[in-house]
């Protein structure tokens, strides 16, 4: 069965315009302009509503085990959280876990595949390196995976050493793959943090205290330099401070080929937060940081310095000692409360991944930070294109996958735990007003959520093998 969506506005990353939208069998987008004649198809009335590529949240991590807990969404109900807030396609993050880079990757399959309800991809870790690693990296390209992701932090568990960082970067050139750069002086935090235990600094502030802002930008600057040595392409995940947002222009300016992602937790929330009762909510690495910070940030989304919006949702509980309902069953997952004596024990993260579009479009676009064009630039055509999935996604063309989400700017809601369908027991946005939300979201065609119905459905979801990127 065909669909014909009628008289509605379609954004995109550059155009504005009022149009038809003809959706095949196949799922994919056959026409758009205006008055289309398809007699046999079913027809959705969105006059007055705007018509969006289905958002790409191109960092995640669901079912991430860590902390001796687990991340709050699995691929299921992640997927599901997405979907509500008008994403169709996420990219996830593979750990590394076994020898093999192959098993790791079956690995993650095993826990996504028959659970996914929006359409996935893999970014792999590296948190080991060595000459057996570095001659599997390029059939990483069969799988379809085109990135990796080092990090400067968390010694001794994920960090990875700067020579080996180079390789890295000199291998994913080499290999036309794109790596991501988690941004923070792990030696500085090793130190402040044993100096904060010592001194029975325990509390939850303290784990943006022991993480100082420069750590990212030294980072970013020290492997931006090794990025242009081996003529390789980096992104900066999760960007949350002014100094690596000043960093990431400085490299750019300087022919770098970088990019930057932020996140909506980073644009509002400050270390203030950190010190409410209820501050280990906000804990995540990198940090929140302070209003400079917030607001630096927001000029390099306004500006086009920084070039995506991701979510890098990773929630648990904040108490996960009482069970909430979620599909009609009872559950209950460690969270939190495991840091209350100390905070190197809260597990790192935050839910966002529902949130993410509805909360940039009235903060962002009704606010007058940014142009419609712009919100669907950093929610999705960008991501699209840096990850090696556009057109098929992040764009309403003909021939491009039907990820379509009609989006009522009207329509006012009271944003929280409740409408954003997370896994967890907290939205770090409740009670906020929102104007503009998802009204219908297709996936491939397929509705799959109906005004505040859930149509979507486990093992839906497809994996999208990846191709090499832009460099926007
Ligand atoms: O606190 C966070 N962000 N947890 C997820 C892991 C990461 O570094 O992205
Ligand atoms: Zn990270
Ligand atoms: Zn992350």
């Amino acid at each position: 069965m065909s669909t014909l969506i009628q008289n509605g506005t379609i954004i995109t990353a550059s155009e504005t315009f009022k149009a038809d939208i003809l959706i095949e069998d196949s799922g994919r987008i056959s026409a758009i302009g205006r008055d289309l004649h398809a007699p046999k198809a079913e027809r959705i009335d969105a006059t007055g509503k705007l018509l969006l590529p289905g958002g790409v949240d191109p960092h995640t991590h669901f079912d991430l085990p860590m902390f001796g807990t687990v991340s709050s969404d699995d691929h299921y109900t992640g997927h599901k959280a997405a979907a509500f807030g008008g994403t169709t396609t996420v990219i996830d993050f593979i750990n590394q876990d076994f020898d093999s880079l192959k098993q790791c990757v079956d690995a993650w399959h095993k826990k996504a595949d028959d659970k996914a309800a929006i359409d996935y991809s893999f970014h792999m870790n590296i948190v080991n390196f060595n000459e057996k690693i570095a001659k599997e990296i390029p059939s990483l390209l069969d799988e379809g995976i085109t990135t990796l992701k080092i990090f400067t932090a968390y010694n001794g568990v994920l960090r990875i050493g700067d020579n080996s960082i180079f390789k890295v970067l000199r291998t994913a050139a080499e290999n036309g793959m794109l790596t991501l750069l988690h941004a923070e002086n792990g030696d500085v935090i090793e130190t402040l943090v044993d100096d904060a235990l010592k001194a029975g600094n325990t509390s939850t502030e303290w784990h943006a205290l022991t993480r100082p802002s420069w750590g990212a930008g030294d980072a970013i600057l020290r492997v931006a330099g090794m990025a242009q040595a081996a003529d390789a392409s980096l992104y900066i995940v999760h960007m949350n401070t002014a100094i690596g947002a000043d960093m990431l222009k400085y490299s750019r300016e300087q022919g770098v080929k970088i990019m930057g992602e932020t996140c909506p937790q980073y644009l509002f929330f400050t270390i203030d937060n950190m010190r409410q009762p209820d501050g280990a909510k906000w804990v995540c690495s990198p940090p929140m940081r302070n209003k400079t910070d917030n607001a630096r940030l927001w000029q390099a989304v306004e500006r086009g310095e920084m070039q995506t919006i991701g979510t890098d949702h990773c929630p648990f509980f904040f108490d996960g000692t009482q069970p909430i309902l979620y599909e009609g069953q009872e559950i209950a997952i460690s969270g939190k409360e495991l840091g209350v004596e100390d905070f190197t024990k809260t597990p790192n993260g935050l839910p966002a991944v529902g949130d993410r579009l509805p909360v940039m479009w009235t903060e962002g676009v009704v606010k007058g930070r940014i142009t419609p064009n712009q919100f669907v630039a950093m929610n999705s055509t960008n991501p699209a294109k840096i990850f090696g999935m556009y057109p098929r996604k992040g764009a309403l063309l003909p021939g491009s996958d039907a990820d379509i989400v009609i989006w009522d700017p009207e329509r006012k809601v009271t944003h929280g735990v409740a409408m954003s369908h997370q896994r967890t027991d907290y939205n770090l946005f409740e009670g906020w007003e929102l104007t503009g939300y998802p009204e219908k979201v297709f996936l491939r065609g397929e509705l799959i959520v109906d005004g505040d119905e859930w149509l979507g459905k486990r093992g839906e979801g497809e994996f999208i093998k990846r191709k090499e990127g832009e460099i926007l």
